[in-house]
């Protein structure tokens, strides 16, 4: 008969950590709070309109009086920045996307009253052209539909000024232009607006998972299927994520950003480890959307899901997450 002595195994026993509440408590590496989210809003024209968002459940376009509402909620939420996209009727947008640039636009305008309302509340906002063209590409496009470049830049540079002048505080350029960061930075710092900060949206991938973002912007249409994979990045490329990171930190750009988040999780790390700048992470419309559907069919639990999803950005080296769900997650972590 074989006998069998309790000895040393196993020699370690990871769950015995794992075994109570406190253990856990010390043991976790990693926190998740709501100065770790930037909650993206989208604005339309007129008073105390909102209007839901089907393929984004629970994500409303709000007009500028409610937004500011909204903003005073997040910031004592402790969220310490709104992400603002303006829905652009379409009576003004045009070929070459001017409106992006008008210092009355629906953008502008809702800069300066939440600036006046919450004025410790960061605003940032998107320097692209998509919402204002009549093609919904980002930028100012040939003969051919092929996105120009350096006039589109030119054009991101008088959009990025009219931010700055109505208060933004972060110019988010989420075109992939080559060259818009240095172009930027430097109207910024000749315009006198040395401390207004830049995101660059540096690793911006070809991505699917922007479908309901182009619904709730009113690009998608306009869109009709065409592809921004002449700009955008390939979802195959790791090594050119690095590569677009360092030339946009070079050009100029406080903190770097990887869009979409979670099936980039490995660009974040990779980028964090690498560059160790200030690095952030875009949980896209697509993910969320995915999430919200499987938790309204049961198939998820919702609110489980939202703070695992949030949690592993953190894990994956994210300063900080662009979320939809960064209001309601708040609202779970101050409960
Ligand atoms: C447009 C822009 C997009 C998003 C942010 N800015 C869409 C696109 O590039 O087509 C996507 C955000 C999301 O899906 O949540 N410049």
């Amino acid at each position: 008969m074989v006998q069998f002595t309790r000895g040393p195994f196993p020699a370690t026993r990871p769950r015995r950590l794992r075994a109570n509440a406190f253990s856990r408590q010390l043991m976790r590496e990693n926190t998740l709070t709501p100065h770790d989210l930037i909650f993206p809003v989208f604005v339309l024209e007129g008073t105390n309109q909102r209007e839901a968002i089907a393929s984004m459940p629970g994500i409303e376009r709000l007009s500028i009086d409610l937004l500011v509402k909204k903003a005073k909620h997040l910031h004592s939420l402790g969220v310490p920045a709104l992400a603002l996209f303006p829905v652009t009727p379409s009576k003004v947008k045009s070929l070459h996307g001017d409106e992006a640039f008008n210092k009355d636009g629906l953008a502008q305008r809702a800069i300066k009253s939440l600036k006046d309302a919450v004025p410790e509340l960061g605003i940032m906002t998107d320097v692209a052209l998509d919402p204002f063209t009549t093609h919904g590409q980002d930028g100012i496009i040939d003969d051919s539909g092929y996105v120009l470049n350096d006039v589109t830049v030119d054009v991101l540079v008088k959009q990025a000024i009219s931010h700055a002048e109505a208060g933004a505080d972060v110019v988010a350029p989420s075109d992939m232009m080559d060259g818009r960061i240095g172009a930027i930075r430097g109207a910024l710092e000749t315009h006198g607006f040395c401390n207004t900060a830049i995101m660059a949206y540096s690793a911006k991938y070809a991505s699917a998972y922007y479908g309901p973002f182009r619904d709730a912007v009113g690009s998608a249409a306009n869109l009709k299927g065409g592809s921004k994979a002449n700009y955008q990045m390939d979802p195959a490329n790791l090594n050119e994520a690095l590569h677009e990171c360092a030339l946009d930190l070079q050009e100029g750009a406080d903190m770097i950003m990887v869009k979409p988040g979670m099936p980039y999780l490995d660009v974040v790390r990779r980028v964090k480890d690498e560059l160790a700048a200030p690095t952030f992470a875009y949980q896209v419309s697509g993910e969320y959307a995915m999430h919200q559907a499987a938790a309204a069919n049961g198939w998820l639990n919702g609110e489980a899901v939202m703070m695992e999803s949030l949690m592993a950005f953190k894990r994956a080296g994210a300063d900080g997450i662009l979320s939809y769900y960064a209001e309601a997650a708040a609202e779970l972590l101050n409960r």
